[in-house]
């Protein structure tokens, strides 16, 4: 099984980031194979209608779209803005949009988020969801969000042993429906 993850931030010390990397390592620990990207590898352009007419979809947007393609379910780790989705990422869902089918179609799909704050950035993934699951992802139920994440994590694990064994049981949940949900 082959997993997809990035985060949604181009941040260097992307907290989020950071998540996705301790989530990647915890899935390859389980013998899932997981291509980890850099958000800042798929660096587009605003959307603009008339730059699609003209331009067709971006190189960049493309590059995006055939690892979504090439796995079998993805992992979207994302901070909140204003208890929204970011717009680099959300610029990248109405991208991705363009494309037909939809590289998300039928993909399981994991969403975490980290931030500083007491919240953790859990209403920016319920504000994903909608682009999401209109463009056909199988968005798990469960989703992780690590508050006050600037000091919950070190040394690439989470420090907290109650909440890392959350994220193993929901990552180990997703990994079965993954498994299971193959639709192509
Ligand atoms: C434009 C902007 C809006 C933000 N809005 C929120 C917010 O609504 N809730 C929150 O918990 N943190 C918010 N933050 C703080 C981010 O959670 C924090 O900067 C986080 O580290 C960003 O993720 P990253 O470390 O992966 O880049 C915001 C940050 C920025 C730059």
């Amino acid at each position: 099984m082959r997993i997809f993850a990035f985060a949604g931030s181009l941040r260097k010390e992307s907290l989020n980031h950071q998540l996705a990397q301790i989530i990647s390592s915890k899935l390859q620990d389980s013998n899932v194979d997981v291509d980890l990207a850099k958000f800042s590898e798929f660096n587009m352009p605003l959307f603009d209608g008339d730059l699609q007419s003209v331009s067709g979809i971006p190189d960049s947007t493309q590059k995006l779209a055939d690892r979504i393609s090439m796995a079998d379910g993805l992992v979207i780790v994302s901070p909140e803005y204003n208890h929204g989705v970011p717009g680099p990422l959300k610029n990248a869902i109405d991208w991705l949009s363009r494309i037909r089918p939809f590289p998300t179609a039928g993909k399981p799909c994991f969403l975490a988020s980290a931030a500083p704050g007491l919240v953790g950035g859990t209403r920016g993934l319920i504000a994903m969801r909608p682009a999401l699951s209109f463009m056909g992802a199988w968005i798990s139920g469960e989703s992780f969000s690590l508050a006050q994440a600037n000091q919950m994590m070190a040394e690439g694990k989470i420090v907290n042993d109650e909440l890392d064994k959350i994220l193993n049981g929901m990552l180990e949940r997703f990994t079965k429906v993954t498994a299971s949900l193959q639709i192509k």
